[in-house]
């Protein structure tokens, strides 16, 4: 689930990108981005966060568990690296801002992913993390969609070790690692029948259907009345809540 290799996994990213970047790019204006700022960004994905920073004069230095969908990306201002960010490292003080977008949750301590990006990040430096909670999927009042949403919840628990409500917790993860200034925001992301988000969690799902369905987490049917719900012109919904976060290194 969610390999690099599966197919329609980089569509998959690009769609996830498209509906996150906007505020992406308008957090890190408002946080003061400077060209020459060193950035870490980690769990980069399909890149376009990367791309945007690279081309606003940012010394960016992107790192995945599979870098395939980043390599080419790689040249005067970026830097590639294959890298854990549980279990690799970087020399403190290295970062002016570190971000890291719809990762920290899969990993097995996210608090402790958090203090190594704040141990990552020089004096005066930003740490910036965007994470989604589940909690607005579950209680759809569209049956079919509930029921995936929620068996979906429980498959990543089991399967990946996911922490679906972790980022409902933020910012204070960041103020236990020594991070000042920390702000908070949130949003919840709309999904209209056969939009883009529609699609993507179309994506999303059938990655996880036969594994689900081995699992008994749901039947094969659930999905198709699900997908058949957010294929309909007149579905609107919630989708996942974005927790984002922020911090400055004061010391
Ligand atoms: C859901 S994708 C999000 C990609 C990107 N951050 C975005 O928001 O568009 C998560 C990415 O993090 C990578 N990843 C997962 N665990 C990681 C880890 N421990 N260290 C580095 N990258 C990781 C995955 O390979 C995948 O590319």
């Amino acid at each position: 689930m969610f390999g690099h290799e599966v197919a329609g996994e980089r569509q998959r990213l690009e769609l996830l990108e498209s509906l996150l970047d906007g505020p992406t790019r308008d957090r890190f204006r408002a946080l003061g981005l400077a060209p020459g700022d060193r950035v870490l960004e980690a769990g980069g994905g399909a890149g376009s966060v990367v791309r945007w920073l690279a081309a606003h004069g940012a010394q960016v230095t992107v790192t995945d568990l599979d870098t395939a969908f980043l390599r080419e990306l790689a040249g005067p201002g970026v830097r590639v690296l294959r890298h854990d960010m549980c279990a690799d490292d970087f020399p403190p003080g290295s970062f002016d801002f570190v971000h890291a977008r719809y990762v920290v949750l899969h990993q097995p301590d996210p608090d402790a992913v958090v203090a190594r990006f704040a141990r990552w990040l020089a004096p005066g430096g930003t740490l910036l993390i965007e994470e989604p909670a589940s909690f607005s999927v579950v209680d759809s009042p569209h049956p079919a969609y509930r029921t995936v949403m929620r068996a979906f919840r429980r498959h990543l628990e089991r399967s990946l070790g996911s922490h679906t409500g972790w980022a409902r917790t933020l910012p204070v993860p960041l103020q236990r690692a020594g991070l000042g200034g920390v702000g908070l925001d949130a949003r919840i992301q709309p999904v209209r029948g056969g939009d883009a988000e529609a699609r993507w969690w179309h994506g999303t799902l059938e990655q996880a259907r036969q594994g689900m369905v081995t699992a008994g987490l749901a039947a094969p049917e659930d999905f198709e009345a699900a997908y058949r719900e957010m294929a309909a012109p007149d579905f609107h919904d919630l989708s996942l809540t974005v927790l984002t976060a922020w911090g400055r290194r004061m010391e």
